[in-house]
């Protein structure tokens, strides 16, 4: 049988990154964080002096791309999860991370069954056959006052409209574009954050993923 996928989607700062590690830990599953192969590729676009928007750029860093590159700290900053976003749009560096994150989700790399899988299209790209799909949401306001609390505990300089505005233009770009937009699969089960701690938010999902698997 196929090992059991759950798949967790969701805009930026739904609490979907947190839930999906958190789930990962309770069923002893290998966990991955898709957005860092976006903003991998944003990152070394950047850096080779390119403009993330370049397709011929993207793609070829996405077909560059060496996990290795996942480990650096600097994926987690707002930079890169700009450039993210833009390359995110170009179909050819979709295609080109597709094998990697499908292979992961059937043959988990520590051999061990069970993956969960976390970003935008997982429920309707990825794994549109995985055992159980969350679609985590919340306001964009909700969304914005989380990510602006946690840029100032680590001690960040943060701007609470702006971050508001950064956050309206990456939804924006992940929900209007043509290849693999932001959308909640027909079979995921939706999970509004907004009015819930993240212990509350856990237990909702643990309820969502328990009974499938
Ligand atoms: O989830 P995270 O905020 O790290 O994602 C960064 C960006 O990468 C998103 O805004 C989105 O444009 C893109 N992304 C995507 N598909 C995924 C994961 C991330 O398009 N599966």
């Amino acid at each position: 049988p196929a090992p059991p996928v759950v798949a967790v989607d969701g805009p930026a700062a739904s609490g979907k990154g947190t839930l999906a590690r958190r789930l990962a830990k309770q069923f002893d599953f290998a966990y991955l964080d898709t957005g860092k192969l976006y903003r991998a590729v944003g990152m070394k676009v950047v850096r080779s002096g390119g403009d993330p928007e370049d397709e011929d750029a993207a793609e070829a860093a996405a077909r560059a791309l060496d996990i290795s590159e996942l480990e650096d700290p600097a994926l987690s900053g707002d930079d890169a999860a700009s450039a993210a976003s833009k390359v995110a749009a170009i179909p050819g560096v979709r295609a080109a991370l597709l094998e990697f994150q499908r292979t992961f989700a059937a043959v988990p790399p520590d051999g061990k069954p069970g993956a969960v899988l976390d970003g935008r299209d997982i429920g309707t790209v990825i794994a549109p056959d995985a055992t159980v799909k969350l679609f985590a949401t919340a306001s964009v306001e909700v969304r914005a006052d989380r990510r602006h609390k946690e840029l100032i505990n680590r001690g960040e300089a943060s701007i609470y409209a702006h971050v508001l505005e950064e956050l309206k233009a990456r939804d924006a770009r992940d929900m209007n574009r043509a290849a693999a937009p932001l959308v909640a699969a027909s079979d995921a089960v939706v999970l509004d954050t907004s009015d819930l701690g993240i212990d509350e938010a856990f237990a909702a999902a643990l309820r969502i993923v328990e009974g499938p698997v």
